[in-house]
Protein backbone atom coordinates (compact mmCIF):
# COMPACT_ATOMS: atom_id res chain seq x y z
CA UNK A 1 0.00 0.00 0.00
CA UNK A 2 2.77 2.51 0.95
CA UNK A 3 6.28 3.03 0.31
CA UNK A 4 6.64 1.61 4.00
CA UNK A 5 5.04 -1.33 3.27
CA UNK A 6 7.30 -2.01 0.13
CA UNK A 7 10.61 -1.02 1.64
CA UNK A 8 10.23 -1.99 5.25
CA UNK A 9 13.71 -2.98 6.93
CA UNK A 10 14.67 -6.49 6.21
CA UNK A 11 14.36 -5.67 2.72
CA UNK A 12 17.85 -6.55 1.60
CA UNK A 13 19.53 -2.73 0.97
CA UNK A 14 21.86 -4.64 -1.69
CA UNK A 15 19.03 -5.80 -3.59
CA UNK A 16 17.53 -2.56 -3.86
CA UNK A 17 17.69 -0.26 -7.04
CA UNK A 18 16.85 3.12 -5.69
CA UNK A 19 15.22 5.60 -7.49
CA UNK A 20 14.52 9.43 -5.60
CA UNK A 21 12.23 11.58 -8.50
CA UNK A 22 11.00 15.01 -7.17
CA UNK A 23 8.87 17.00 -9.71
CA UNK A 24 7.91 20.18 -10.30
CA UNK A 25 8.59 20.77 -5.98
CA UNK A 26 7.48 24.63 -4.94
CA UNK A 27 8.52 25.66 -1.31
CA UNK A 28 7.80 29.44 0.11
CA UNK A 29 8.27 30.45 3.53
CA UNK A 30 5.88 33.20 4.04
CA UNK A 31 6.26 35.31 0.82
CA UNK A 32 10.38 34.09 0.53
CA UNK A 33 10.00 31.56 -2.48
CA UNK A 34 12.35 29.33 -1.82
CA UNK A 35 11.74 26.55 -4.38
CA UNK A 36 9.93 27.58 -7.50
CA UNK A 37 9.37 24.27 -9.63
CA UNK A 38 12.04 21.75 -9.27
CA UNK A 39 12.61 18.74 -10.89
CA UNK A 40 15.18 15.99 -10.39
CA UNK A 41 15.85 12.17 -10.57
CA UNK A 42 18.29 10.69 -8.32
CA UNK A 43 20.02 7.01 -9.25
CA UNK A 44 21.98 4.98 -7.59
CA UNK A 45 25.43 6.05 -7.66
CA UNK A 46 27.00 9.41 -6.21
CA UNK A 47 24.32 12.82 -7.68
CA UNK A 48 25.49 16.00 -6.51
CA UNK A 49 23.65 19.03 -6.02
CA UNK A 50 25.41 22.38 -5.83
CA UNK A 51 24.37 26.18 -6.05
CA UNK A 52 25.22 29.38 -4.53
CA UNK A 53 24.79 29.96 -0.85
CA UNK A 54 20.55 30.46 0.23
CA UNK A 55 20.24 28.52 -3.57
CA UNK A 56 17.55 26.21 -1.52
CA UNK A 57 19.59 23.10 -1.21
CA UNK A 58 18.89 22.21 2.37
CA UNK A 59 15.68 22.72 1.67
CA UNK A 60 15.22 20.00 -1.12
CA UNK A 61 16.51 18.07 1.57
CA UNK A 62 14.27 19.15 4.77
CA UNK A 63 11.41 18.18 2.00
CA UNK A 64 12.44 15.23 1.42
CA UNK A 65 13.64 13.94 4.38
CA UNK A 66 10.16 15.48 5.81
CA UNK A 67 11.47 18.38 7.89
CA UNK A 68 9.83 21.05 5.33
CA UNK A 69 6.42 20.80 4.21
CA UNK A 70 6.13 21.46 0.12
CA UNK A 71 3.55 23.56 -0.91
CA UNK A 72 3.27 22.12 -4.50
CA UNK A 73 4.58 19.33 -5.74
CA UNK A 74 6.11 15.30 -5.34
CA UNK A 75 9.01 13.49 -4.01
CA UNK A 76 8.64 9.82 -5.45
CA UNK A 77 10.82 6.86 -3.95
CA UNK A 78 10.82 3.86 -6.37
CA UNK A 79 7.78 6.11 -7.72
CA UNK A 80 5.73 6.18 -4.93
CA UNK A 81 4.96 9.53 -3.19
CA UNK A 82 6.29 9.79 -0.14
CA UNK A 83 4.48 12.87 1.20
CA UNK A 84 1.73 10.93 3.81
CA UNK A 85 5.20 9.48 5.66
CA UNK A 86 6.30 10.77 9.00
CA UNK A 87 9.93 11.58 9.38
CA UNK A 88 10.55 8.52 11.07
CA UNK A 89 8.25 6.77 8.48
CA UNK A 90 11.05 7.88 5.53
CA UNK A 91 13.93 6.84 7.64
CA UNK A 92 11.98 3.14 7.72
CA UNK A 93 11.90 3.58 3.64
CA UNK A 94 15.08 3.81 3.21
CA UNK A 95 15.91 7.62 3.52
CA UNK A 96 19.03 8.67 5.13
CA UNK A 97 20.44 11.82 5.64
CA UNK A 98 22.78 14.11 7.64
CA UNK A 99 22.58 17.85 8.99
CA UNK A 100 25.16 20.45 7.58
CA UNK A 101 25.31 21.27 11.56
CA UNK A 102 25.99 17.52 13.34
CA UNK A 103 22.52 17.40 15.45
CA UNK A 104 24.34 14.95 17.62
CA UNK A 105 24.12 14.13 21.81
CA UNK A 106 26.92 15.97 22.77
CA UNK A 107 27.33 14.36 26.27
CA UNK A 108 26.42 11.01 25.11
CA UNK A 109 28.87 8.51 23.46
CA UNK A 110 29.63 8.36 19.96
CA UNK A 111 28.70 5.09 19.38
CA UNK A 112 25.11 5.84 21.44
CA UNK A 113 24.90 8.68 19.55
CA UNK A 114 25.21 6.28 16.21
CA UNK A 115 23.33 3.44 17.70
CA UNK A 116 19.94 6.11 17.34
CA UNK A 117 20.62 5.62 13.60
CA UNK A 118 19.46 1.84 13.98
CA UNK A 119 17.06 2.41 16.66
CA UNK A 120 13.85 2.07 14.57
CA UNK A 121 15.08 -1.30 13.35
CA UNK A 122 15.16 -2.74 16.57
CA UNK A 123 12.17 -5.35 16.84
CA UNK A 124 12.16 -5.25 20.41
CA UNK A 125 10.69 -2.88 22.66
CA UNK A 126 11.35 -1.25 25.89
CA UNK A 127 9.37 -3.89 27.75
CA UNK A 128 12.11 -6.54 26.37
CA UNK A 129 15.04 -4.00 27.21
CA UNK A 130 13.57 -3.87 30.70
CA UNK A 131 13.41 -6.91 31.19
CA UNK A 132 16.52 -7.71 29.96
CA UNK A 133 15.33 -10.28 27.36
CA UNK A 134 17.87 -12.72 25.51
CA UNK A 135 16.10 -11.81 21.84
CA UNK A 136 16.74 -7.95 22.96
CA UNK A 137 20.11 -8.60 23.99
CA UNK A 138 21.42 -10.29 20.68
CA UNK A 139 19.35 -7.30 18.89
CA UNK A 140 21.22 -4.61 20.65
CA UNK A 141 24.86 -6.81 20.26
CA UNK A 142 24.09 -6.99 16.56
CA UNK A 143 23.71 -3.22 16.16
CA UNK A 144 26.80 -2.55 18.85
CA UNK A 145 28.53 -4.41 16.05
CA UNK A 146 26.73 -3.10 13.10
CA UNK A 147 27.68 0.21 14.45
CA UNK A 148 31.19 -0.28 15.36
CA UNK A 149 31.92 -1.44 11.72
CA UNK A 150 30.53 1.61 10.25
CA UNK A 151 32.49 3.77 12.81
CA UNK A 152 35.87 1.93 11.99
CA UNK A 153 35.28 2.48 7.98
CA UNK A 154 35.36 6.34 8.96
CA UNK A 155 38.58 6.14 11.38
CA UNK A 156 36.28 6.76 14.49
CA UNK A 157 36.59 3.10 15.94
CA UNK A 158 38.78 4.59 18.70
CA UNK A 159 36.81 7.40 20.19
CA UNK A 160 33.71 5.15 20.00
CA UNK A 161 33.28 5.25 23.79
CA UNK A 162 33.97 8.95 24.00
CA UNK A 163 31.53 11.88 24.40
CA UNK A 164 30.34 13.07 20.92
CA UNK A 165 30.93 16.48 22.42
CA UNK A 166 34.72 16.04 22.70
CA UNK A 167 35.18 15.89 19.05
CA UNK A 168 35.77 18.01 16.30
CA UNK A 169 33.68 18.86 14.12
CA UNK A 170 35.22 17.51 11.43
CA UNK A 171 35.27 13.84 13.66
CA UNK A 172 31.25 14.94 14.40
CA UNK A 173 30.29 15.31 10.88
CA UNK A 174 32.01 11.72 10.34
CA UNK A 175 29.81 10.71 13.16
CA UNK A 176 26.82 11.95 11.18
CA UNK A 177 27.64 9.85 8.29
CA UNK A 178 27.70 6.79 9.91
CA UNK A 179 24.62 7.15 11.81
CA UNK A 180 22.74 7.89 8.57
CA UNK A 181 24.46 4.63 6.80
CA UNK A 182 23.55 2.48 10.11
CA UNK A 183 19.86 2.98 9.58
CA UNK A 184 20.50 0.49 6.31
CA UNK A 185 19.20 3.42 3.75
CA UNK A 186 18.61 2.99 -0.11
CA UNK A 187 19.31 7.07 -0.40
CA UNK A 188 21.43 9.07 1.74
CA UNK A 189 21.22 12.53 1.70
CA UNK A 190 24.43 14.39 2.86
CA UNK A 191 24.37 18.45 3.38
CA UNK A 192 27.72 19.32 3.46
CA UNK A 193 29.53 16.61 4.46
CA UNK A 194 33.42 17.79 4.19
CA UNK A 195 32.64 21.49 5.29
CA UNK A 196 34.96 21.82 8.44
CA UNK A 197 36.31 18.58 7.63
CA UNK A 198 40.75 18.40 7.44
CA UNK A 199 42.15 17.13 4.73
CA UNK A 200 42.65 13.91 6.22
CA UNK A 201 39.28 13.23 7.20
CA UNK A 202 37.82 14.05 4.00
CA UNK A 203 40.30 11.43 2.52
CA UNK A 204 38.47 8.94 5.10
CA UNK A 205 34.86 10.25 4.40
CA UNK A 206 35.65 9.92 0.89
CA UNK A 207 37.15 6.16 0.85
CA UNK A 208 34.07 5.33 3.56
CA UNK A 209 31.29 6.52 1.36
CA UNK A 210 33.04 5.16 -2.39
CA UNK A 211 33.06 1.71 -0.25
CA UNK A 212 29.70 1.40 1.21
CA UNK A 213 27.76 3.17 -2.16
CA UNK A 214 29.75 0.15 -4.57
CA UNK A 215 28.58 -2.54 -1.30
CA UNK A 216 25.29 -1.27 -0.89
CA UNK A 217 24.42 0.10 -4.72
CA UNK A 218 23.08 2.92 -2.77
CA UNK A 219 21.30 6.67 -4.29
CA UNK A 220 23.73 8.95 -2.67
CA UNK A 221 22.95 12.85 -2.92
CA UNK A 222 25.60 15.60 -1.87
CA UNK A 223 25.03 18.93 -1.41
CA UNK A 224 28.68 20.08 -1.33
CA UNK A 225 30.24 23.25 -1.59
CA UNK A 226 33.71 22.45 -2.40
CA UNK A 227 33.51 22.13 -6.48
CA UNK A 228 36.54 20.25 -6.82
CA UNK A 229 35.75 17.23 -4.25
CA UNK A 230 32.08 17.18 -5.59
CA UNK A 231 33.52 17.24 -9.60
CA UNK A 232 35.64 14.08 -8.41
CA UNK A 233 32.93 12.55 -7.01
CA UNK A 234 29.70 12.33 -8.99
CA UNK A 235 29.12 11.86 -12.60
CA UNK A 236 26.27 14.07 -12.46
CA UNK A 237 25.87 17.28 -10.80
CA UNK A 238 22.40 19.28 -10.61
CA UNK A 239 23.19 23.27 -10.23
CA UNK A 240 20.13 25.01 -8.19
CA UNK A 241 20.28 28.92 -8.50
CA UNK A 242 17.34 31.07 -6.04
CA UNK A 243 15.11 27.97 -5.84
CA UNK A 244 15.28 27.04 -9.93
CA UNK A 245 17.75 23.93 -11.39
CA UNK A 246 19.47 26.14 -14.18
CA UNK A 247 22.14 23.37 -14.97
CA UNK A 248 22.30 19.89 -14.67
CA UNK A 249 24.56 16.63 -16.26
CA UNK A 250 28.17 15.77 -16.12
CA UNK A 251 31.11 17.64 -13.94
CA UNK A 252 32.34 19.06 -17.26
CA UNK A 253 29.26 20.27 -18.55
CA UNK A 254 28.14 22.31 -15.27
CA UNK A 255 31.46 23.80 -14.31
CA UNK A 256 31.30 25.29 -18.31
CA UNK A 257 28.20 26.19 -18.49
CA UNK A 258 27.57 30.19 -18.69
CA UNK A 259 24.54 30.05 -16.93
CA UNK A 260 26.57 28.31 -13.59
CA UNK A 261 29.90 30.67 -14.07
CA UNK A 262 27.25 33.28 -14.12
CA UNK A 263 25.38 32.43 -10.94
CA UNK A 264 28.65 31.52 -9.00
CA UNK A 265 30.85 34.63 -9.98
CA UNK A 266 30.95 36.76 -7.16
CA UNK A 267 30.26 34.09 -4.33
CA UNK A 268 33.97 33.75 -3.81
CA UNK A 269 34.37 31.73 -7.03
CA UNK A 270 36.23 32.84 -10.34
CA UNK A 271 36.17 31.67 -14.02
CA UNK A 272 39.43 30.08 -15.38
CA UNK A 273 40.93 30.98 -19.07
CA UNK A 274 39.39 27.49 -19.97
CA UNK A 275 36.18 28.60 -18.74
CA UNK A 276 36.15 26.47 -15.66
CA UNK A 277 34.53 28.59 -12.32
CA UNK A 278 36.94 27.46 -9.22
CA UNK A 279 36.41 28.65 -5.94
CA UNK A 280 38.42 31.69 -4.39
CA UNK A 281 38.45 30.91 -0.90
CA UNK A 282 35.76 29.11 1.08
CA UNK A 283 33.48 30.75 3.25
CA UNK A 284 33.79 27.48 5.35
CA UNK A 285 36.50 27.02 7.46
CA UNK A 286 38.03 25.07 11.00
CA UNK A 287 37.13 29.01 12.66
CA UNK A 288 33.26 28.98 12.10
CA UNK A 289 30.63 27.03 13.38
CA UNK A 290 26.81 27.35 12.31
CA UNK A 291 24.16 29.15 14.58
CA UNK A 292 20.10 28.37 13.71
CA UNK A 293 19.22 32.50 13.73
CA UNK A 294 15.63 33.25 14.04
CA UNK A 295 14.20 36.48 11.88
CA UNK A 296 10.72 37.43 11.57
CA UNK A 297 9.53 33.82 12.19
CA UNK A 298 12.40 32.00 9.67
CA UNK A 299 15.40 29.96 11.02
CA UNK A 300 18.61 30.42 8.63
CA UNK A 301 21.67 28.53 9.42
CA UNK A 302 24.52 31.38 9.41
CA UNK A 303 28.53 30.84 9.52
CA UNK A 304 29.77 32.48 12.77
CA UNK A 305 33.16 33.29 13.47
CA UNK A 306 34.41 31.21 16.41
CA UNK A 307 35.45 33.19 20.02
CA UNK A 308 39.40 32.84 20.65
CA UNK A 309 39.75 32.53 23.92
CA UNK A 310 43.72 32.94 23.50
CA UNK A 311 43.08 36.67 21.98
CA UNK A 312 41.56 37.61 25.30
CA UNK A 313 44.57 36.69 27.91
CA UNK A 314 46.77 39.20 26.82
CA UNK A 315 48.00 39.89 30.43
N1 LIG B 1 12.92 26.63 7.92
C1 LIG B 1 13.03 27.79 7.25
N2 LIG B 1 12.24 28.82 7.52
C2 LIG B 1 12.32 29.96 6.83
N3 LIG B 1 13.18 30.19 5.83
C3 LIG B 1 14.01 29.22 5.51
C4 LIG B 1 13.99 27.95 6.19
N4 LIG B 1 14.93 27.16 5.64
C5 LIG B 1 15.51 27.89 4.67
N5 LIG B 1 14.97 29.11 4.58
C6 LIG B 1 15.34 30.15 3.61
O1 LIG B 1 15.34 29.53 2.33
C7 LIG B 1 16.41 30.01 1.55
C8 LIG B 1 17.24 28.84 1.07
O2 LIG B 1 17.86 28.25 2.18
P1 LIG B 1 18.64 26.87 2.10
O3 LIG B 1 17.76 25.83 1.54
O4 LIG B 1 19.18 26.62 3.47
O5 LIG B 1 19.80 27.23 1.07
P2 LIG B 1 21.20 26.52 0.77
O6 LIG B 1 21.24 25.23 1.52
O7 LIG B 1 21.23 26.36 -0.72
O8 LIG B 1 22.26 27.47 1.22
C9 LIG B 1 17.18 31.01 2.40
O9 LIG B 1 16.71 32.29 2.06
C10 LIG B 1 16.76 30.64 3.81
O10 LIG B 1 16.79 31.76 4.64
MG1 LIG C 1 22.47 24.54 3.02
Amino acid sequence: MSVVDTAAPGSSPSESLASLAIEDLHVAFGGNRVLQGVDLQFTPGFNGLIGPNGAGKTTVFNVISGYVRRNEGSVLLNGEDIAPLSRTGRVKAGIGRTFQAPRLILDATVMENTLLGRHHLFRWGHLAELLLLPQQRREETEARQVCMDLLDRFGLADVAHEEAGALSLGSQKLVEVARALVADPTVVLLDEPAAGLGADDVTVLLRGLRQIQVERNLCVIIIEHDLQLVTSLCPKISVLHFGEIISEGSPEHVTTDPVVIEAYLGHGFEAEEDGEIHEVESPLSEHHHIDHVEEEGELTEMWTEDDDPQQEESS
